[in-house]
């Protein structure tokens, strides 16, 4: 699956997607992200990816021309979706997840300052938010995307840690959490269950569900 972000501030993501599973995932050839700078898609000097907002009003807005031209650069594969992080579109959710990781991309556009020019909307397919609150881009939006979906993928996790959250809906009831322990057995008097270390795996599995919330 191929995720291509469109941003202002590519390095935010660059370091993001360097590390842990997603770096795994990309070196395995599992998922494609690219990172395209918004920047780059300017034709003025001071390469303006911002401008006021007619009509007045406070702060800044995304201009289409540099987002247009950009999108336009990106190759689209079979199926394809463009997605604009808003903190008013819809919400992210695990089911959401799963819908997006059947498709073949997922391009992101990353909303910044008090807006993008609305003509926007004949370009983008949904606006997705990833929760009720309003950050000051849509950077970490596309990253929490980029992850979650990723994380579906086959292969990207081992097959164990993969089905455990297949149903997850955002209940608590949906994962099976259990006490985790390791080194050392005794921290500061707080002693780890016997029947952990006892190598009993049917009383082990015993104590975990009975301990499960
Ligand atoms: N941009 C600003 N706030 C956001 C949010 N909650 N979700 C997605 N993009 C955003």
């Amino acid at each position: 699956m191929q995720f291509d972000i469109i941003t202002i501030f590519p390095k935010i993501l660059d370091s993001y997607f360097s590390e842990s599973i997603l770096k795994r995932a990309q070196l395995a050839s599992l998922i494609k992200i690219k990172i395209h700078n918004l920047r780059d898609f300017t034709s003025d000097k001071h390469h303006t990816v911002d401008d006021t907002p007619y009509g007045g009003g406070p702060g800044m807005v995304l201009i289409i021309e540099p987002l247009y031209k950009c999108l336009k650069s990106i190759r689209r594969r079979k199926k394809s979706k463009v997605i604009l992080l808003d903190p008013a579109g819809n919400q992210f959710t695990q089911k959401k997840a799963a819908s997006f990781s059947k498709l073949d991309q997922l391009i992101f556009i990353c909303g910044r300052y008090e807006g993008v020019d609305s003509r926007i909307d004949k370009y983008i397919d949904e606006e997705v938010s990833i929760g009720p609150y309003v950050l000051s881009g849509g950077e970490l939006g596309a990253a929490v995307i980029v992850e979650v979906v990723s994380r579906l993928l086959p292969g990207v996790l081992g097959s164990a840690e993969s089905l455990q959250y297949e149903t997850f809906s955002g209940k608590k009831s949906d994962i099976v959490e259990y006490p985790q322990y390791t080194r050392p057995k005794d921290f500061k008097g707080q002693k780890v269950p016997k029947v952990l270390l006892s190598g009993n795996h049917k009383e082990i599995n015993e104590w975990r569900k009975s301990k499960s919330k």
